[in-house]
């Protein structure tokens, strides 16, 4: 019995029947991908993580007032996409929480249904889930995944690191 002893092996494919998809694909791939299986997708909540950074991780490969949560909406406009754990360094998956504070995620999308479907799909989860509001604040959520990078460098945490705004009332 190994680390995963507990997942349950599920093909790509049929990952693709679920109601509500998480993909983790980078952008390059995840447009070629959306295009491809569009008709498998639409009507469903696919949940976005990408952050549209160069191989080298010293830029993004999406200009100013673009992200990669709008150009995938735009790419399959019949499903609902919702930006989460963009800021979610892949460490802070196994331990959310650091000195009392929990991670935070922000869910985002221009469908409030689906927002809120993920939402409340993601409240058992040892995160804090903060409505980030529409797709467009992923330009500037998924702008700020670099920073935290090269700051959690730059302190010599990397990649343990995450965001936790406090005061917000939740
Ligand atoms: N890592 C993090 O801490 C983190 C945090 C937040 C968000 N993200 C986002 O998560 C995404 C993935 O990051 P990662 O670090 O997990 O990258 P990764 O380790 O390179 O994993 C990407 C995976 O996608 C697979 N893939 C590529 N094209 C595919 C296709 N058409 N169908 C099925 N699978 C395909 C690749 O398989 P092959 O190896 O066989 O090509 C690879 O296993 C990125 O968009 C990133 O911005 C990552």
């Amino acid at each position: 019995m190994g680390k995963h002893e507990n997942t349950i092996p599920v093909s790509h494919e049929i990952a693709l029947d679920a109601e509500i998809i998480i993909h983790s694909l980078w952008f390059k791939d995840v447009i070629p991908w959306a295009k491809q299986n569009k008709g498998k997708l639409a009507n469903k909540i696919l949940i976005d993580i990408v952050n549209p950074f160069t191989e080298d991780f010293n830029d993004f490969t999406l200009n100013w007032g673009q992200s990669a949560a709008e150009e995938l909406q735009n790419v399959i406009p019949d499903t609902k996409v919702v930006g989460a754990f963009k800021n979610t360094f892949f460490r802070v998956f196994e331990e959310p929480i650091h000195n009392n504070l929990k991670s935070d995620v922000y869910v985002t999308s221009d469908n409030e249904k689906a927002k809120e479907t993920v939402m409340e799909f993601l409240s058992s989860t040892p995160f804090r889930i903060l409505d980030g509001g529409k797709l467009s604040n992923n330009r500037t959520i998924e702008r700020l995944t670099l920073f935290e990078r090269e700051l959690a460098i730059r302190y010599g945490n990397y990649p343990y690191v995450s965001n936790h705004l406090f005061g917000l009332n939740v």
